[in-house]
């Protein structure tokens, strides 16, 4: 018999992928350098040069088993050092290769973390506004995903209502700084908070609370914001990185859990995970790209383009009299709606050919996300337009 809950799942497809699959359509009536298209965060900067070279190179220099056989089950050892060996160094944390888990991206480091610190039935708590894809990785694996509603002037934390939610049952706390989709890094002064929170609690409900901190736009933060190496401030914390978006390799599905080594049984998560990946069938990333990405510990593509387009929409919107709070990180904006109902706003929009996202994806009724992973040219494109979208359908 089918299983009724994959069943299920088909009738609530991702309205972002849905979205975007109109873009590609309406691409093919007008041209699609005529879309803009604003729905997917896909990355548009080219590779750094480094990682294609490591590639080649790696192909020229290892044998055919070391290329292309099956890699241990925590990952290559010499890219989890030098892994270990870069977070060290950058951040001032003592791991080591032990503590390092190769994974497809942060999707499978979520995965994996969440199995580890949770057993079924048990609540992870995470932060609107947040990724939508969190409701199938957290539910999937038996725990049960909780979302404390946004601070909507600030988009950190919102500590009242927090604190009303947390309860025993509470094993993991899901953050992502900086944010998808809101585009904000959560400060030193937040993580702190947060920290000495979780640490209070741990101390109340006498067992641990895991911090499971997505990093997929760890390295896209833009000049003044604050956005500390969360890590720092928790020990029981579990990073999920991820390259796809650093080095713009998100079909490589490349990235890793890097355990605090001050963490309650630091020692036994790596373990854990090799152990549930045998169960979800993940069973390690491909060898080349773990060796070619951890060649590229310490660099990024050009990630410069990111800011320039938050800049010229930031300054826009805020022009046409958006509210929006300016995005510390990645390639993301989420600017409040000109009426109630984000959906009718957004689908306004598309009569412009302007896709945006409405936050109700996102757990935040009344936002819309726009993702500016494309090229500078087309959001200077897209400036008018959004003008004249805003003048016809709002008066203003
Ligand atoms: C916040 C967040 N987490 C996780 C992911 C998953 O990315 P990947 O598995 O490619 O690393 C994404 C992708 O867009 C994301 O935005």
């Amino acid at each position: 018999m089918l299983s009724q809950k994959y069943k299920d799942m088909i009738s609530a497809p991702s309205v972002i992928r849905a979205l975007a699959g109109y873009a590609q359509e309406r691409g093919k009536e007008i041209g699609y350098e005529n879309v803009f298209d604003y729905s997917l965060g896909n990355p548009s900067v080219p590779v750094p040069e480094e990682f294609n070279e490591a590639i080649r190179e790696l192909t020229k220099t290892l044998s055919s088993s070391a290329l292309h056989g099956y890699s241990p089950n925590p990952g290559n050892p010499d890219a989890r050092t030098q892994i270990a060996e870069s977070l060290k160094k950058r951040f001032g944390i003592p791991y080591e290769q032990k503590h390092i888990f190769m994974t497809s991206a942060a999707a499978s480091a979520i995965a994996h973390a969440v199995r580890c610190v949770t057993s079924p039935g048990d609540e992870v708590i995470t932060f609107a506004p947040y990724f939508p894809e969190y409701v199938p990785y957290i539910n999937q694996s038996g725990a049960v995903l909780k979302v404390v509603p946004a601070d909507t002037e600030s988009f950190q934390i919102n500590f009242d209502a927090f604190e009303s939610m947390m309860n025993p049952n509470v094993q993991a706390v899901l953050i992502n700084t900086p944010n998808n989709p809101s585009g904000v890094a959560y400060s030193s002064a937040t993580l702190k908070r947060l920290a000495e929170f979780l640490n209070a609690k741990q101390k109340e409900y006498g067992h641990e609370i895991f911090l499971i901190s997505d990093e997929p736009y760890r390295e896209i933060v833009f000049q003044g914001a604050d956005a500390p190496y969360v890590s720092t401030f928790y020990d029981n914390t579990l990073s999920c990185y991820s390259y796809s978006k650093s080095l713009s390799i998100p079909g490589e599905r490349i990235g890793y859990v890097a355990v605090n080594p001050a963490a309650k049984d630091a020692d036994l998560i790596v373990p854990m995970c090799v152990q549930i990946s045998r169960g979800i069938g993940h069973n390690c990333p491909s060898s080349i790209i773990q060796m070619a990405a951890a060649r590229c510990a310490y660099l990024t593509s050009d990630l410069s383009v990111y800011e320039t387009n938050m800049n010229l929409l930031y300054n826009k919107l805020t022009e046409l009299g958006f509210t929006v709070v300016k995005p510390g990180g990645t390639f993301y904006i989420f600017p409040k709606a000109l009426e109630e109902s984000s959906e009718a706003f957004c689908e306004k929009a598309k009569k412009y050919d302007l896709i945006l996202v409405p936050g109700d994806s996102f757990h935040a009724k009344g936002f819309f996300r726009m993702a500016y992973c494309i090229d500078t040219e087309k959001v200077e494109r897209s400036l008018p337009v959004l003008e004249k979208f805003v003048k016809e359908e709002y008066g203003r």
